[in-house]
């Protein structure tokens, strides 16, 4: 399918409607739905899926997460997509993140500020998919914060991850200056965490949200950090919190004098905050970059760092892939309403006009008004 032609659905009659649509929006430059049914969500979740490439022939069937599997046999399009879902779904997390309740602004607002060292990357991801955005807001008039929600939760489900509800209606911020000094501390462990109580999730909302982590990769151009968590960037698996706890991760720095700490086994990689979810790694200067402990996991003698609080639960989730996806779930629809007010439900259609079956990445089972 041509990444500009609208998906087969409903072809005829959007094409006689594009001309006064553009028009239309053009005037008001601010989107304007009445409704979104789930026959325009099907044409631009498909419109999405086409920015992925072709998964390689890796086959990840009785993935095994011991220690001797950490070697890189991630093949090239399987990096890829990896780099795509997983850009998505951070710059989601990044939107959200600048929610502040005190000062009731910041939240999922389609609003980023590229420019700032956190959300390095950020701009040259974004500005390979803002033509499948901009054809969509100009047709249905959809709002940037609504289309990043989407397009995150489209791309976790074709890493094989949940099926996560999408509702509309999301307002987009003009400026989001107020955003400044919001995100969290990379270099920081279990304080770079408290950017969740802030937000309103709890411990396992948290851990479940940080499992996404098992997406994508860090990159030394954008973060200073480098590597990835998980064997399959392109694939929403256990294997970050599988890893977390049971491997005994070193931590080094990452190159020469650049003073930034990650932990690693092999080729995979974990941040202070993923460590702290499982350990305590702050130790006897309550610095995790600095002093003891330098290996934290695996089993027995390996591992000397006391427990996180927050240990079990990740245990729960590595063990329990359905309460993990459930609990994740819960809290990704929670992070896509930050600072907004009710959204609205997708109205189900039936009937679009190429007979194509509805999407079941977003529509997984009726009845689908619980879907959404
Ligand atoms: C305290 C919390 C967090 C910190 C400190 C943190 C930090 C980071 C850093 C440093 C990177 C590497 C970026 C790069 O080099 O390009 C990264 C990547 C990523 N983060 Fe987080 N993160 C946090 C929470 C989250 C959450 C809650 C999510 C999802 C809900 C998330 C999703 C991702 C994904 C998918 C990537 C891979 C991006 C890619 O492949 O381009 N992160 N994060």
């Amino acid at each position: 399918m041509s990444v500009f032609s609208i998906p087969g659905n409903r072809r005829g009659m959007q094409q006689r409607t594009l001309f006064l649509c553009v028009m239309f929006v053009t005037m008001l430059s601010v989107p304007n739905i009445q409704a979104l049914t789930t026959c325009d969500i099907d044409a631009i979740s498909q419109d999405i899926k086409s920015l992925l490439p072709q998964r390689d022939t890796f086959n990840n069937a009785g993935l095994d997460y011991s220690l001797e599997n950490f070697g890189d046999r991630t093949g090239s399009s399987t990096r890829r997509r990896g780099d795509i879902i997983g850009a998505a779904v951070r710059l989601s997390f990044h939107d959200a993140a600048s929610f502040s309740p005190v000062d009731g602004n910041g939240g999922i607002d389609g609003c980023l500020q590229f420019d700032k060292p956190e959300n390095a990357g950020l701009q040259a991801f974004w500005d390979f998919v803002r033509p499948t955005y901009e054809r969509w807001r100009d047709f249905v008039g959809l709002s940037l914060a609504d289309f990043w929600a989407l397009l995150s939760i489209v791309l976790i489900k074709e890493a094989q991850g949940p099926t996560i509800p999408f509702q509309w209606g999301r307002i987009d911020a003009t400026n989001c200056d107020f955003d400044e000094g919001r995100f969290p501390d990379s270099t920081e462990s279990h304080r770079a965490l408290d950017v969740f109580q802030r937000l309103g999730f709890s411990n396992e909302e948290m851990v479940a949200l940080m499992g996404a982590h098992t997406l994508g990769r860090a990159v030394q151009a954008n973060s200073g950090f480098s590597g990835s968590w998980a064997r399959s960037e392109d694939r929403f698996d256990q294997f970050y919190l599988k890893t977390l706890l049971d491997i005994p991760w070193r931590r080094v720095e990452v190159g020469a004098n650049t003073g930034k700490m990650q932990w690693v086994v092999g080729n995979r990689i974990m941040l202070n905050a993923d460590m702290a979810l499982g350990f305590d790694i702050d130790g006897s200067n309550g610095d995790p970059n600095t002093g003891s402990p330098t290996v934290c996991g695996g089993q027995g003698q390996q591992n000397t760092c006391a427990r996180a609080g927050t240990h079990d639960i990740v245990r729960h989730f590595a063990d329990d892939i359905e309460a993990w996806f459930d609990t994740f779930t819960t809290a990704y629809v929670k992070m896509l309403n930050l600072g907004q007010g009710e959204l609205k439900e997708v109205i189900f259609d039936g009937n679009c006009d190429n007979g194509d079956s509805l999407d079941d990445t977003v529509f997984p089972t009726a009845p689908l008004s619980h879907c959404f």
